[in-house]
């Protein structure tokens, strides 16, 4: 059989990144341009300088990835493109990138929704076994997904008001930390311990979770610590609250899996990195029996590599896009 090389572009928030793969599962080359440092600045991603900053860096990315791979454009079969939901401006350069190309080269340019991107970040480590639980866990979503085979969501559960990764960069900065606050309360977390009276997120019988209610809870208890001069222990308060949302994550999940009878539960999403939730998650999954997969850390924040994989299914179910394609925002995965 031919192999069937993808170039994937991703730019639906901070990352500039383009990527090869191969056959649906061995990357080629990945370039990921991150913004990381310019962001932090404001304390946040501004998008109006992200989709500016995509702008400039998209084809010297799309060069150095093709040079990487000592590839040409004419040997890639397929080309693939995020198209929502996201920072609309950020999107359209991408989007804009690889229509371009796929009307040069006459290719077929194959639209990813880029949850199902970060769902099959785990097919470069292993197998799908369906059906199966995702739980999708990032900057923007806290999604359960049930898949009953290939490329089919079925979304079970969400976030009723802000998404997990929101919630750890709002607790960062009210705790005066740098952005993105994720990776920096999960290192604290390791060292403090849990003496904070924070409630457990939405304990609740749905698979929806809501997360701004720990996230005020954290800010009145700074408030009043300060006010009866108390020092806030940044430790122990990062401790405290990844406990409860490693807590309700797990509890609702490992419900799901239950009830929905899979044998496989796959993590996806930025907030994927945490290391206190993969931990907690290898524990409960080798209790339960359960096959667990969970991407390598440098493929849980947002890159052009799961892009490319999940383009590879998307393809065989038939997703194809015409050049009229335009970014969506907000949409949902199907
Ligand atoms: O998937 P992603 O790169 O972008 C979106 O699609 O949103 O996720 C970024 C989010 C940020 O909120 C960041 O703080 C969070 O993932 N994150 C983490 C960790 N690493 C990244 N959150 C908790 N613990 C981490 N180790
Ligand atoms: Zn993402």
């Amino acid at each position: 059989m031919k192999d069937i090389y993808i170039l994937a572009i991703e730019t639906s928030c901070d990352e500039t990144s383009v990527s090869i793969t191969k056959n649906g599962t061995e990357e080629i080359s990945t370039v990921i341009l991150s913004q990381m440092d310019i962001h932090k600045q404001y304390g946040g991603v501004v998008p109006e300088i992200a989709s500016r900053k995509h702008l400039e860096n998209i084809t010297m990315v799309l060069e150095e990835t093709l040079s990487k791979a000592k590839m040409k454009m004419t040997e890639i079969d397929f080309l693939a493109v995020t198209y929502g939901p996201g920072l609309i401006g950020s999107l359209l350069i991408g989007l804009e990138a690889a229509k371009t190309l796929a009307f040069i080269y006459q290719k077929p340019l194959i639209p990813v929704h880029h949850i199902a991107g970060h769902i099959y970040a785990n097919k470069l480590n292993n197998k799908l076994c369906f059906p199966l639980i995702c739980l999708v866990v990032s900057g923007g979503h806290t999604d359960l997904i049930y898949m009953e085979k290939d490329y089919s969501f079925l979304k079970i559960g969400g976030t009723l008001d802000d998404a997990v990764g929101e919630s750890y960069d709002k607790v960062a900065r009210v705790l005066g930390l740098n952005y993105p606050g994720g990776p920096i309360i999960d290192k604290l977390a390791t060292k403090g311990q849990d003496t904070y009276d924070l409630p457990l997120p939405l304990d609740d019988d749905t698979y929806n979770f809501s997360f701004s209610g720990i996230k005020s809870a954290v800010m009145n208890l700074i408030n009043n610590e300060k006010q009866r001069g108390n020092k806030v222990r940044v430790e122990d308060v990062a401790t405290s609250f990844q406990n409860r949302i490693i807590n309700i994550l797990t509890k609702k999940t490992m419900r799901a899996v239950e009830e929905y009878q899979v044998r496989q539960l796959l993590i996806a999403g930025g907030v994927a990195a945490n290391k206190g939730l993969r931990e907690k998650f290898k524990q409960l999954c080798a209790k339960g029996n359960i096959a667990l997969s969970i991407p390598k850390i440098k493929y849980c924040t947002d890159n052009a590599t799961m892009i490319s994989i999940a383009a590879y299914y998307a393809y065989h179910k038939g997703h194809v896009a015409n050049l009229e394609i335009s970014g969506k925002a907000n949409v949902s995965i199907k």
